[in-house]
Protein backbone atom coordinates (compact mmCIF):
# COMPACT_ATOMS: atom_id res chain seq x y z
CA UNK A 1 0.00 0.00 0.00
CA UNK A 2 1.36 3.82 -0.89
CA UNK A 3 1.35 5.55 2.25
CA UNK A 4 0.58 9.49 1.89
CA UNK A 5 3.12 12.06 4.58
CA UNK A 6 0.29 13.26 6.77
CA UNK A 7 1.30 14.74 10.39
CA UNK A 8 -2.37 15.39 11.12
CA UNK A 9 -3.37 14.15 14.81
CA UNK A 10 -4.87 10.93 14.31
CA UNK A 11 -8.66 10.10 15.51
CA UNK A 12 -8.93 7.48 18.10
CA UNK A 13 -7.14 6.20 20.44
CA UNK A 14 -3.93 7.17 18.69
CA UNK A 15 -1.50 10.19 19.36
CA UNK A 16 -0.03 12.41 16.70
CA UNK A 17 1.91 10.56 13.73
CA UNK A 18 5.15 11.79 13.16
CA UNK A 19 6.05 9.42 10.30
CA UNK A 20 4.41 7.15 7.78
CA UNK A 21 3.10 3.74 8.81
CA UNK A 22 4.23 0.99 7.06
CA UNK A 23 6.26 0.73 4.13
CA UNK A 24 6.75 3.90 2.35
CA UNK A 25 7.19 3.19 -1.38
CA UNK A 26 8.88 5.55 -3.75
CA UNK A 27 7.11 5.19 -6.80
CA UNK A 28 10.40 5.92 -9.11
CA UNK A 29 11.36 2.85 -7.33
CA UNK A 30 8.77 0.77 -7.92
CA UNK A 31 8.83 1.43 -11.38
CA UNK A 32 12.43 0.75 -11.10
CA UNK A 33 11.64 -2.81 -9.46
CA UNK A 34 8.76 -3.53 -12.00
CA UNK A 35 10.99 -3.06 -14.80
CA UNK A 36 13.94 -5.47 -12.95
CA UNK A 37 11.43 -7.97 -12.39
CA UNK A 38 9.65 -7.68 -15.29
CA UNK A 39 9.97 -11.57 -16.71
CA UNK A 40 9.25 -12.84 -13.09
CA UNK A 41 5.75 -11.91 -12.47
CA UNK A 42 3.72 -13.36 -10.67
CA UNK A 43 6.82 -12.93 -8.27
CA UNK A 44 7.32 -16.32 -6.00
CA UNK A 45 8.93 -16.30 -2.39
CA UNK A 46 11.67 -19.37 -3.05
CA UNK A 47 12.59 -16.76 -5.83
CA UNK A 48 13.87 -13.85 -3.39
CA UNK A 49 17.68 -14.41 -3.66
CA UNK A 50 17.09 -14.45 -7.30
CA UNK A 51 15.46 -10.81 -7.29
CA UNK A 52 17.58 -9.41 -4.20
CA UNK A 53 20.89 -10.37 -7.34
CA UNK A 54 19.08 -8.24 -9.75
CA UNK A 55 19.07 -5.76 -7.84
CA UNK A 56 22.39 -5.98 -6.06
CA UNK A 57 23.72 -6.71 -9.76
CA UNK A 58 22.53 -3.24 -10.81
CA UNK A 59 23.04 -1.04 -8.08
CA UNK A 60 25.85 -2.47 -6.89
CA UNK A 61 23.96 -2.75 -3.66
CA UNK A 62 20.64 -3.11 -1.95
CA UNK A 63 18.79 0.16 -1.87
CA UNK A 64 16.33 0.67 1.42
CA UNK A 65 13.78 2.02 -1.71
CA UNK A 66 14.33 -0.92 -3.84
CA UNK A 67 13.53 -3.53 -0.45
CA UNK A 68 10.15 -1.61 -0.08
CA UNK A 69 9.39 -1.84 -3.69
CA UNK A 70 10.05 -5.70 -3.69
CA UNK A 71 8.40 -6.32 -0.75
CA UNK A 72 5.41 -4.50 -2.54
CA UNK A 73 5.19 -6.08 -5.48
CA UNK A 74 6.34 -9.88 -3.73
CA UNK A 75 3.76 -9.27 -0.78
CA UNK A 76 6.20 -10.49 1.24
CA UNK A 77 7.21 -8.31 4.66
CA UNK A 78 10.01 -6.15 4.68
CA UNK A 79 11.39 -8.14 7.83
CA UNK A 80 11.41 -11.01 5.87
CA UNK A 81 13.08 -9.61 2.78
CA UNK A 82 16.06 -8.05 5.36
CA UNK A 83 16.51 -11.26 7.14
CA UNK A 84 17.36 -12.70 3.92
CA UNK A 85 19.38 -10.06 2.19
CA UNK A 86 21.58 -9.66 5.11
CA UNK A 87 21.99 -13.60 5.94
CA UNK A 88 24.66 -13.61 2.81
CA UNK A 89 27.81 -11.64 2.52
CA UNK A 90 27.30 -10.96 -1.40
CA UNK A 91 24.04 -8.39 -1.14
CA UNK A 92 25.35 -5.03 0.34
CA UNK A 93 22.43 -3.72 2.18
CA UNK A 94 23.03 0.37 1.62
CA UNK A 95 22.22 2.48 4.56
CA UNK A 96 20.08 5.10 3.07
CA UNK A 97 18.55 5.74 -0.48
CA UNK A 98 21.30 8.89 -1.39
CA UNK A 99 24.59 6.69 -0.58
CA UNK A 100 26.55 6.24 -3.69
CA UNK A 101 27.58 2.68 -4.05
CA UNK A 102 30.92 2.23 -5.11
CA UNK A 103 30.89 -0.29 -9.12
CA UNK A 104 34.19 -1.79 -8.10
CA UNK A 105 33.92 -3.80 -5.17
CA UNK A 106 38.03 -5.78 -4.59
CA UNK A 107 37.58 -9.05 -2.76
CA UNK A 108 40.67 -10.55 -1.31
CA UNK A 109 40.65 -14.31 -0.75
CA UNK A 110 42.01 -14.51 3.49
CA UNK A 111 41.34 -18.18 3.58
CA UNK A 112 43.67 -20.36 4.46
CA UNK A 113 46.34 -21.29 1.31
CA UNK A 114 45.80 -17.48 0.26
CA UNK A 115 46.94 -16.21 4.13
CA UNK A 116 49.94 -18.47 3.45
CA UNK A 117 50.68 -16.66 0.03
CA UNK A 118 50.42 -12.59 2.48
CA UNK A 119 46.76 -12.02 1.50
CA UNK A 120 46.83 -9.90 4.19
CA UNK A 121 49.56 -7.49 3.15
CA UNK A 122 47.87 -7.28 -0.16
CA UNK A 123 44.74 -6.86 1.55
CA UNK A 124 45.97 -3.52 3.69
CA UNK A 125 48.14 -2.13 0.04
CA UNK A 126 44.33 -2.85 -1.55
CA UNK A 127 42.70 -0.81 0.85
CA UNK A 128 44.73 1.62 1.23
CA UNK A 129 45.36 2.26 -2.53
CA UNK A 130 41.49 2.28 -3.36
CA UNK A 131 39.49 4.08 -0.66
CA UNK A 132 37.10 4.84 -3.66
CA UNK A 133 36.05 1.37 -3.87
CA UNK A 134 34.43 -1.49 -2.20
CA UNK A 135 37.53 -3.96 -0.73
CA UNK A 136 36.76 -6.84 1.43
CA UNK A 137 38.23 -9.57 2.64
CA UNK A 138 35.96 -12.77 1.50
CA UNK A 139 36.62 -16.15 1.74
CA UNK A 140 38.22 -19.22 -0.07
CA UNK A 141 37.11 -18.65 -4.32
CA UNK A 142 38.24 -22.01 -5.69
CA UNK A 143 41.15 -21.69 -6.98
CA UNK A 144 43.53 -22.35 -3.93
CA UNK A 145 46.73 -23.41 -6.65
CA UNK A 146 46.84 -20.06 -7.90
CA UNK A 147 47.17 -18.26 -4.21
CA UNK A 148 47.21 -15.38 -3.48
CA UNK A 149 43.56 -14.95 -5.15
CA UNK A 150 41.76 -11.41 -6.11
CA UNK A 151 38.73 -10.91 -7.72
CA UNK A 152 37.78 -7.20 -9.29
CA UNK A 153 34.25 -7.59 -9.65
CA UNK A 154 33.86 -10.65 -11.48
CA UNK A 155 37.30 -11.05 -12.80
CA UNK A 156 39.00 -13.56 -10.67
CA UNK A 157 43.06 -12.42 -10.95
CA UNK A 158 45.30 -15.76 -9.82
CA UNK A 159 48.57 -15.24 -8.11
CA UNK A 160 47.61 -11.61 -7.47
CA UNK A 161 49.75 -8.87 -6.71
CA UNK A 162 49.76 -5.08 -6.87
CA UNK A 163 50.26 -4.32 -10.48
CA UNK A 164 47.68 -7.14 -11.88
CA UNK A 165 45.05 -5.86 -9.73
CA UNK A 166 45.68 -2.28 -11.28
CA UNK A 167 46.29 -3.43 -14.75
CA UNK A 168 42.96 -5.17 -14.40
CA UNK A 169 41.22 -1.65 -12.94
CA UNK A 170 43.32 0.19 -15.57
CA UNK A 171 41.87 -2.17 -18.62
CA UNK A 172 38.30 -2.38 -17.52
CA UNK A 173 39.36 -6.30 -16.99
CA UNK A 174 36.33 -6.94 -14.72
CA UNK A 175 34.60 -9.91 -16.23
CA UNK A 176 34.71 -13.86 -16.14
CA UNK A 177 36.72 -15.75 -17.87
CA UNK A 178 36.38 -19.60 -17.69
CA UNK A 179 38.33 -21.83 -19.41
CA UNK A 180 38.14 -23.98 -22.15
CA UNK A 181 36.02 -26.92 -22.47
CA UNK A 182 33.86 -29.96 -23.90
CA UNK A 183 31.18 -28.27 -26.39
CA UNK A 184 28.11 -29.91 -26.70
CA UNK A 185 28.91 -31.43 -30.09
CA UNK A 186 32.33 -32.99 -29.08
CA UNK A 187 30.20 -34.54 -25.81
CA UNK A 188 27.82 -36.30 -28.25
CA UNK A 189 30.29 -37.20 -30.60
CA UNK A 190 31.90 -39.58 -27.71
CA UNK A 191 28.36 -41.36 -27.22
CA UNK A 192 27.14 -38.35 -24.55
CA UNK A 193 23.81 -38.59 -23.34
CA UNK A 194 23.24 -42.36 -24.38
CA UNK A 195 23.39 -43.44 -21.17
CA UNK A 196 20.70 -40.84 -20.28
CA UNK A 197 18.29 -41.67 -23.20
CA UNK A 198 18.96 -45.64 -22.73
CA UNK A 199 17.31 -44.64 -19.01
CA UNK A 200 14.80 -42.76 -20.36
CA UNK A 201 13.38 -45.52 -22.42
CA UNK A 202 13.26 -47.99 -19.62
CA UNK A 203 16.64 -50.03 -21.55
CA UNK A 204 18.01 -49.51 -18.49
CA UNK A 205 16.66 -50.48 -15.13
CA UNK A 206 16.90 -49.06 -11.20
CA UNK A 207 18.06 -52.41 -10.24
CA UNK A 208 20.77 -52.76 -12.56
CA UNK A 209 22.04 -49.26 -11.71
CA UNK A 210 22.00 -50.22 -8.22
CA UNK A 211 24.24 -53.53 -9.20
CA UNK A 212 26.92 -51.35 -10.68
CA UNK A 213 27.25 -48.57 -8.51
CA UNK A 214 26.57 -51.05 -5.81
CA UNK A 215 30.14 -52.91 -7.30
CA UNK A 216 31.84 -49.61 -7.93
CA UNK A 217 31.86 -48.23 -4.23
CA UNK A 218 31.04 -44.70 -5.76
CA UNK A 219 30.33 -42.48 -2.49
CA UNK A 220 29.00 -39.06 -2.39
CA UNK A 221 31.89 -36.54 -2.76
CA UNK A 222 30.73 -33.41 -1.25
CA UNK A 223 32.32 -34.83 2.26
CA UNK A 224 30.12 -37.12 4.01
CA UNK A 225 30.93 -39.91 1.77
CA UNK A 226 27.72 -41.88 2.10
CA UNK A 227 27.59 -44.78 -0.76
CA UNK A 228 25.78 -42.97 -4.16
CA UNK A 229 23.48 -46.35 -4.75
CA UNK A 230 21.88 -46.68 -0.80
CA UNK A 231 21.02 -42.67 -1.21
CA UNK A 232 19.27 -43.32 -4.25
CA UNK A 233 17.43 -46.35 -2.60
CA UNK A 234 16.42 -43.86 0.33
CA UNK A 235 15.34 -41.59 -1.90
CA UNK A 236 13.46 -43.68 -4.10
CA UNK A 237 11.76 -45.89 -1.19
CA UNK A 238 9.73 -42.19 -0.23
CA UNK A 239 6.21 -41.19 -1.71
CA UNK A 240 6.93 -39.03 -4.58
CA UNK A 241 6.50 -37.11 -5.75
CA UNK A 242 10.39 -36.36 -5.78
CA UNK A 243 13.22 -33.57 -6.29
CA UNK A 244 17.07 -33.48 -6.45
CA UNK A 245 19.51 -30.62 -5.34
CA UNK A 246 22.71 -30.38 -7.14
CA UNK A 247 25.66 -29.06 -4.49
CA UNK A 248 27.77 -26.82 -6.07
CA UNK A 249 28.64 -25.02 -3.12
CA UNK A 250 32.27 -25.94 -2.70
CA UNK A 251 32.79 -23.23 -0.15
CA UNK A 252 35.29 -25.87 1.99
CA UNK A 253 38.18 -23.87 1.81
CA UNK A 254 40.79 -25.59 -0.42
CA UNK A 255 38.74 -27.10 -2.15
CA UNK A 256 38.06 -26.88 -6.20
CA UNK A 257 37.86 -30.13 -7.56
CA UNK A 258 34.25 -28.98 -8.45
CA UNK A 259 35.14 -25.83 -10.32
CA UNK A 260 37.50 -27.96 -12.21
CA UNK A 261 34.79 -30.69 -13.43
CA UNK A 262 32.34 -27.64 -13.84
CA UNK A 263 34.09 -26.33 -16.36
CA UNK A 264 36.31 -28.85 -18.05
CA UNK A 265 33.52 -31.08 -19.13
CA UNK A 266 29.86 -29.55 -18.18
CA UNK A 267 27.72 -31.83 -20.29
CA UNK A 268 28.81 -35.04 -18.23
CA UNK A 269 27.80 -33.31 -15.37
CA UNK A 270 24.71 -32.62 -16.61
CA UNK A 271 24.04 -36.09 -17.75
CA UNK A 272 25.08 -37.72 -14.58
CA UNK A 273 22.96 -35.25 -13.04
CA UNK A 274 19.56 -36.03 -15.22
CA UNK A 275 21.01 -40.04 -14.65
CA UNK A 276 20.60 -40.11 -11.06
CA UNK A 277 17.42 -37.49 -11.51
CA UNK A 278 15.68 -39.99 -13.63
CA UNK A 279 17.26 -43.09 -11.19
CA UNK A 280 15.01 -41.98 -8.60
CA UNK A 281 12.52 -40.34 -11.06
CA UNK A 282 12.83 -36.67 -9.71
CA UNK A 283 10.41 -34.21 -11.12
CA UNK A 284 12.75 -31.38 -11.27
CA UNK A 285 16.22 -30.86 -10.39
CA UNK A 286 17.63 -27.37 -8.93
CA UNK A 287 21.56 -26.75 -9.72
CA UNK A 288 22.83 -24.71 -6.73
CA UNK A 289 26.22 -22.97 -8.07
CA UNK A 290 27.79 -20.37 -5.48
CA UNK A 291 28.25 -17.39 -6.86
CA UNK A 292 31.53 -17.27 -6.45
CA UNK A 293 31.90 -19.28 -9.87
CA UNK A 294 29.85 -16.38 -11.68
CA UNK A 295 31.26 -17.53 -15.31
CA UNK A 296 30.11 -21.40 -14.47
CA UNK A 297 26.51 -20.17 -14.09
CA UNK A 298 26.46 -18.68 -17.09
CA UNK A 299 28.33 -21.32 -18.59
CA UNK A 300 26.09 -24.37 -16.99
CA UNK A 301 22.84 -21.82 -18.03
CA UNK A 302 24.16 -21.78 -21.64
CA UNK A 303 24.51 -25.80 -22.00
CA UNK A 304 20.90 -25.78 -20.39
CA UNK A 305 19.89 -23.98 -22.94
CA UNK A 306 21.09 -25.91 -25.45
CA UNK A 307 19.99 -29.07 -23.97
CA UNK A 308 16.22 -27.79 -23.85
CA UNK A 309 16.59 -26.14 -27.74
CA UNK A 310 17.69 -29.90 -28.52
CA UNK A 311 14.37 -31.45 -26.72
CA UNK A 312 16.68 -33.50 -24.66
CA UNK A 313 15.28 -31.63 -21.53
CA UNK A 314 11.97 -30.36 -21.00
CA UNK A 315 11.93 -26.46 -20.38
CA UNK A 316 12.47 -25.80 -16.48
CA UNK A 317 13.32 -28.78 -15.69
CA UNK A 318 16.98 -28.29 -15.03
CA UNK A 319 16.76 -24.93 -12.84
CA UNK A 320 19.78 -22.73 -11.45
CA UNK A 321 19.72 -20.91 -8.59
CA UNK A 322 23.18 -18.57 -7.72
CA UNK A 323 24.40 -18.93 -4.23
CA UNK A 324 25.28 -15.52 -2.13
CA UNK A 325 28.29 -16.11 -0.33
CA UNK A 326 27.25 -18.54 2.66
CA UNK A 327 29.89 -21.18 2.88
CA UNK A 328 26.51 -22.69 5.58
CA UNK A 329 24.41 -23.21 2.37
CA UNK A 330 26.91 -26.59 1.22
CA UNK A 331 25.12 -27.89 4.12
CA UNK A 332 22.59 -30.14 2.37
CA UNK A 333 19.35 -29.28 4.44
CA UNK A 334 21.03 -25.37 4.43
CA UNK A 335 21.27 -25.62 1.09
CA UNK A 336 17.89 -26.30 0.93
CA UNK A 337 16.26 -23.72 2.66
CA UNK A 338 18.27 -21.21 0.57
CA UNK A 339 16.53 -22.61 -2.51
CA UNK A 340 13.50 -22.07 -0.67
CA UNK A 341 14.70 -17.98 -1.28
CA UNK A 342 15.32 -18.15 2.86
CA UNK A 343 18.51 -17.85 5.32
CA UNK A 344 20.23 -20.89 4.88
CA UNK A 345 19.64 -22.23 8.71
CA UNK A 346 20.44 -26.05 8.73
CA UNK A 347 17.30 -28.08 9.80
CA UNK A 348 17.25 -30.68 12.87
CA UNK A 349 17.51 -34.02 11.89
CA UNK A 350 15.60 -36.20 11.86
CA UNK A 351 13.65 -36.25 8.94
CA UNK A 352 16.69 -36.23 6.67
CA UNK A 353 16.58 -34.53 3.02
CA UNK A 354 16.00 -37.60 1.51
CA UNK A 355 12.83 -38.27 3.40
CA UNK A 356 11.97 -34.41 3.67
CA UNK A 357 13.76 -32.19 1.66
CA UNK A 358 12.90 -29.32 -0.54
CA UNK A 359 9.19 -28.26 -0.52
CA UNK A 360 8.87 -30.62 2.18
CA UNK A 361 9.10 -33.57 -0.57
CA UNK A 362 11.94 -36.60 -0.83
CA UNK A 363 14.67 -34.65 -2.22
CA UNK A 364 18.21 -36.52 -3.55
CA UNK A 365 21.41 -34.37 -3.10
CA UNK A 366 24.04 -35.35 -4.68
CA UNK A 367 27.40 -32.98 -5.17
CA UNK A 368 29.18 -31.86 -8.44
CA UNK A 369 31.77 -34.68 -8.75
CA UNK A 370 29.37 -37.70 -7.63
CA UNK A 371 27.31 -37.59 -10.87
CA UNK A 372 29.80 -36.24 -12.47
CA UNK A 373 31.40 -39.81 -12.27
CA UNK A 374 28.02 -41.69 -13.33
CA UNK A 375 28.70 -42.19 -17.19
CA UNK A 376 32.09 -43.23 -17.07
CA UNK A 377 31.56 -45.89 -14.37
CA UNK A 378 28.08 -47.33 -15.88
CA UNK A 379 30.31 -47.31 -19.40
CA UNK A 380 33.34 -49.25 -17.81
CA UNK A 381 31.53 -51.22 -14.94
CA UNK A 382 31.54 -50.76 -11.46
CA UNK A 383 34.51 -52.92 -11.23
CA UNK A 384 36.85 -50.40 -13.43
CA UNK A 385 36.48 -47.80 -10.79
CA UNK A 386 37.06 -50.15 -7.86
CA UNK A 387 39.88 -51.14 -9.42
CA UNK A 388 41.91 -48.56 -8.89
CA UNK A 389 42.82 -47.28 -5.19
CA UNK A 390 46.22 -47.91 -3.45
CA UNK A 391 47.14 -48.77 0.21
CA UNK A 392 44.67 -51.03 0.65
CA UNK A 393 41.26 -48.58 -0.68
CA UNK A 394 39.41 -48.79 -3.44
CA UNK A 395 38.39 -46.08 -6.32
CA UNK A 396 39.65 -43.02 -7.56
CA UNK A 397 39.91 -39.74 -5.62
CA UNK A 398 40.47 -36.07 -7.04
CA UNK A 399 42.21 -34.24 -4.56
CA UNK A 400 42.49 -30.38 -4.62
CA UNK A 401 46.00 -29.84 -3.35
CA UNK A 402 46.94 -26.45 -2.64
CA UNK A 403 49.70 -24.55 -0.63
CA UNK A 404 54.15 -25.06 -0.52
CA UNK A 405 54.45 -27.69 -3.00
CA UNK A 406 55.85 -27.07 -6.26
CA UNK A 407 52.77 -28.18 -8.86
CA UNK A 408 50.13 -27.52 -6.69
CA UNK A 409 46.60 -28.19 -8.35
CA UNK A 410 44.09 -31.42 -9.12
CA UNK A 411 45.53 -34.65 -8.61
CA UNK A 412 43.03 -37.14 -9.83
CA UNK A 413 44.65 -40.64 -8.74
CA UNK A 414 44.01 -43.79 -6.53
CA UNK A 415 42.09 -43.69 -3.33
CA UNK A 416 44.14 -44.07 -0.58
CA UNK A 417 47.30 -41.96 -1.82
CA UNK A 418 49.21 -40.79 1.32
CA UNK A 419 50.18 -37.29 1.22
CA UNK A 420 53.63 -37.86 0.71
CA UNK A 421 52.99 -39.66 -2.69
CA UNK A 422 50.73 -36.32 -3.19
CA UNK A 423 53.68 -34.13 -2.48
CA UNK A 424 56.25 -36.17 -4.35
CA UNK A 425 55.00 -37.94 -7.57
CA UNK A 426 52.52 -35.14 -8.21
CA UNK A 427 53.26 -32.09 -7.34
CA UNK A 428 56.83 -31.73 -7.98
CA UNK A 429 58.21 -31.85 -4.42
CA UNK A 430 57.91 -29.33 -1.97
CA UNK A 431 59.17 -25.53 -2.97
CA UNK A 432 62.11 -24.54 -2.50
CA UNK A 433 63.44 -22.93 0.75
CA UNK A 434 60.26 -25.11 2.35
CA UNK A 435 60.68 -28.07 4.74
CA UNK A 436 57.21 -30.58 5.40
CA UNK A 437 55.56 -29.49 8.69
CA UNK A 438 51.76 -30.52 8.43
CA UNK A 439 49.24 -31.19 6.14
CA UNK A 440 44.90 -31.06 6.36
CA UNK A 441 43.41 -33.70 4.92
CA UNK A 442 40.21 -32.41 4.23
CA UNK A 443 40.06 -28.22 4.46
CA UNK A 444 39.56 -26.36 7.01
CA UNK A 445 37.03 -29.14 8.65
CA UNK A 446 39.17 -31.88 8.32
CA UNK A 447 41.60 -31.33 11.11
CA UNK A 448 45.51 -31.09 10.87
CA UNK A 449 48.29 -33.69 10.42
CA UNK A 450 51.94 -33.56 11.35
CA UNK A 451 54.85 -34.60 8.49
CA UNK A 452 55.06 -37.66 10.59
CA UNK A 453 52.37 -38.98 9.81
CA UNK A 454 52.65 -38.53 6.08
CA UNK A 455 51.91 -41.60 4.97
CA UNK A 456 48.06 -42.35 5.91
CA UNK A 457 46.41 -43.58 3.13
CA UNK A 458 43.80 -40.70 2.25
CA UNK A 459 40.37 -41.49 2.50
CA UNK A 460 36.73 -41.67 3.43
CA UNK A 461 37.11 -44.15 7.25
CA UNK A 462 41.00 -44.10 7.57
CA UNK A 463 41.78 -40.59 9.43
CA UNK A 464 38.86 -41.12 12.17
CA UNK A 465 41.58 -42.84 14.55
CA UNK A 466 43.56 -39.60 14.26
CA UNK A 467 40.71 -37.46 15.13
CA UNK A 468 40.50 -36.11 10.84
CA UNK A 469 38.66 -36.55 7.97
CA UNK A 470 39.22 -36.31 4.51
CA UNK A 471 35.71 -34.83 3.03
CA UNK A 472 36.15 -33.52 0.08
CA UNK A 473 40.22 -34.59 -0.35
CA UNK A 474 41.10 -30.44 0.25
CA UNK A 475 44.36 -30.99 0.81
CA UNK A 476 46.93 -27.95 2.15
CA UNK A 477 50.73 -28.55 2.62
CA UNK A 478 52.40 -26.83 5.19
CA UNK A 479 55.88 -25.82 5.41
CA UNK A 480 58.15 -24.68 8.60
CA UNK A 481 57.77 -21.15 7.23
CA UNK A 482 54.48 -20.93 8.59
CA UNK A 483 53.27 -20.23 12.29
CA UNK A 484 50.59 -22.64 13.76
CA UNK A 485 48.69 -20.44 15.60
CA UNK A 486 48.00 -18.15 12.73
CA UNK A 487 47.00 -21.38 10.87
CA UNK A 488 44.55 -21.86 13.61
CA UNK A 489 43.18 -18.73 13.98
CA UNK A 490 42.42 -18.06 10.40
CA UNK A 491 40.46 -21.27 10.26
CA UNK A 492 38.48 -20.67 13.54
CA UNK A 493 37.69 -17.04 12.63
CA UNK A 494 36.92 -18.83 8.79
CA UNK A 495 33.88 -20.59 11.13
CA UNK A 496 32.67 -17.74 13.28
CA UNK A 497 32.50 -15.63 10.41
CA UNK A 498 30.36 -18.34 8.47
CA UNK A 499 27.95 -19.88 11.38
CA UNK A 500 24.58 -19.62 10.63
CA UNK A 501 24.35 -18.07 14.61
CA UNK A 502 21.92 -20.22 14.59
CA UNK A 503 23.07 -22.17 17.48
CA UNK A 504 24.70 -21.15 20.61
CA UNK A 505 27.84 -23.85 20.99
CA UNK A 506 28.50 -22.97 18.00
CA UNK A 507 27.43 -19.18 17.38
CA UNK A 508 29.52 -18.31 20.81
CA UNK A 509 32.42 -21.16 20.55
CA UNK A 510 33.70 -19.93 17.65
CA UNK A 511 33.78 -16.62 18.45
CA UNK A 512 35.23 -17.35 21.66
CA UNK A 513 37.78 -19.52 20.50
CA UNK A 514 38.70 -16.67 18.29
CA UNK A 515 39.33 -14.65 21.27
CA UNK A 516 41.51 -17.22 23.60
CA UNK A 517 43.50 -18.30 19.90
CA UNK A 518 44.65 -14.72 19.72
CA UNK A 519 46.21 -14.71 23.18
CA UNK A 520 49.97 -15.21 23.22
CA UNK A 521 49.86 -18.56 24.82
CA UNK A 522 46.55 -20.65 24.77
CA UNK A 523 44.64 -21.81 26.92
CA UNK A 524 44.48 -25.32 26.27
CA UNK A 525 42.32 -26.15 29.22
CA UNK A 526 39.50 -24.15 28.41
CA UNK A 527 39.88 -24.42 24.64
CA UNK A 528 39.73 -27.83 25.07
CA UNK A 529 36.55 -27.80 26.98
CA UNK A 530 35.19 -25.28 24.48
CA UNK A 531 35.66 -27.47 21.80
CA UNK A 532 34.08 -30.76 23.43
CA UNK A 533 31.30 -28.53 23.81
CA UNK A 534 30.99 -27.17 20.37
CA UNK A 535 31.58 -30.88 19.03
CA UNK A 536 29.04 -32.48 20.84
CA UNK A 537 25.97 -29.56 21.51
CA UNK A 538 26.25 -27.82 17.74
CA UNK A 539 23.51 -28.13 15.24
CA UNK A 540 24.98 -29.47 12.05
CA UNK A 541 28.92 -30.12 10.70
CA UNK A 542 30.51 -26.71 10.78
CA UNK A 543 30.01 -26.27 14.77
CA UNK A 544 30.88 -30.01 15.09
CA UNK A 545 34.04 -29.71 12.91
CA UNK A 546 35.31 -25.84 13.89
CA UNK A 547 36.98 -27.29 16.58
CA UNK A 548 39.20 -29.81 14.41
CA UNK A 549 42.06 -28.11 13.77
CA UNK A 550 42.27 -26.27 17.17
CA UNK A 551 42.39 -29.90 18.79
CA UNK A 552 44.96 -31.16 16.40
CA UNK A 553 47.75 -28.29 16.85
CA UNK A 554 47.05 -29.08 20.66
CA UNK A 555 47.63 -32.59 20.01
CA UNK A 556 50.56 -32.47 17.37
CA UNK A 557 52.08 -29.11 17.57
CA UNK A 558 52.43 -28.31 21.22
CA UNK A 559 55.55 -26.49 20.68
CA UNK A 560 54.07 -24.08 19.21
CA UNK A 561 51.87 -23.27 21.09
CA UNK A 562 53.33 -22.99 24.13
C1 LIG B 1 29.22 -27.13 6.87
C2 LIG B 1 29.07 -28.05 5.69
C3 LIG B 1 29.40 -27.60 4.43
C4 LIG B 1 29.25 -28.44 3.33
N1 LIG B 1 29.60 -27.97 2.10
C5 LIG B 1 29.43 -28.76 1.01
C6 LIG B 1 29.73 -28.28 -0.29
O1 LIG B 1 30.16 -27.13 -0.47
N2 LIG B 1 29.53 -29.11 -1.35
C7 LIG B 1 29.03 -30.38 -1.17
O2 LIG B 1 28.83 -31.08 -2.16
N3 LIG B 1 28.76 -30.86 0.04
C8 LIG B 1 28.94 -30.09 1.14
N4 LIG B 1 28.60 -30.57 2.37
C9 LIG B 1 28.02 -31.94 2.45
C10 LIG B 1 26.53 -31.92 2.16
O3 LIG B 1 25.82 -31.66 3.36
C11 LIG B 1 26.02 -33.25 1.58
O4 LIG B 1 26.49 -34.31 2.36
C12 LIG B 1 26.43 -33.48 0.13
O5 LIG B 1 26.12 -32.38 -0.69
C13 LIG B 1 25.70 -34.71 -0.41
O6 LIG B 1 26.15 -35.05 -1.70
P1 LIG B 1 27.05 -36.34 -1.96
O7 LIG B 1 26.36 -37.49 -1.28
O8 LIG B 1 27.08 -36.48 -3.43
O9 LIG B 1 28.37 -36.05 -1.35
C14 LIG B 1 28.76 -29.77 3.50
C15 LIG B 1 28.45 -30.22 4.78
C16 LIG B 1 28.61 -29.38 5.87
C17 LIG B 1 28.26 -29.89 7.23
S1 LIG C 1 26.40 -25.51 14.15
FE1 LIG C 1 26.81 -23.38 13.52
S2 LIG C 1 26.32 -23.35 11.36
FE2 LIG C 1 25.41 -25.22 12.20
S3 LIG C 1 23.32 -24.66 12.78
FE3 LIG C 1 24.57 -24.27 14.59
S4 LIG C 1 25.16 -22.11 14.40
FE4 LIG C 1 24.46 -22.76 12.41
S1 LIG D 1 41.19 -19.30 -3.26
FE1 LIG D 1 42.13 -18.48 -1.48
S2 LIG D 1 42.20 -20.17 -0.12
FE2 LIG D 1 41.11 -20.93 -1.81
Amino acid sequence: MIMMNTKKKAAGRRNKVFFNKGRQVDYNALNEARDLLNIYFPLKKDMLIEYLHLFNDKYNGLYPKHLRALAELSKLSMSEIYEVASFYAHFHILSDDTEIAPDITIKVCDSITCAMHDAEKLYHNVKLKYKNFRVEKAPCMGRCNFAPVVEVNHNHILKANNSKISNAIRDKNLSYKNDPFINFKQYISSGGYQLFNDISAGKISFDNMIEVFSKSGLRGLGGAGFPAYKKWQFVKSYKGPRLMCINADEGEPGTFKDRYYLNKDPHRFLEGTLVAARIVEAEKCYIYIRDEYYGLIKLIEDQISILEEKNIISEGYLEIRRGAGAYICGEESALIESVEGKRGLPRNRPPYVAEVGLFGRPTLVHNVETVYWIREIFEKGGDWFSSFGRNGRKGLRTYSVSGFVKNPGIVLTDAGTTVNQLINEHCGGMLDGHKFKGYLPGGASGGILPASLGNIPLDFDTLQEYDCFIGSAAVVVLSDKVDMKDIGLNLMRFFEDESCGQCTPCRNGTSMAVKLMSEKAWNVKLLTNLSKTMNKASICGLGQAAPNPLQSIIKHFKKDIT
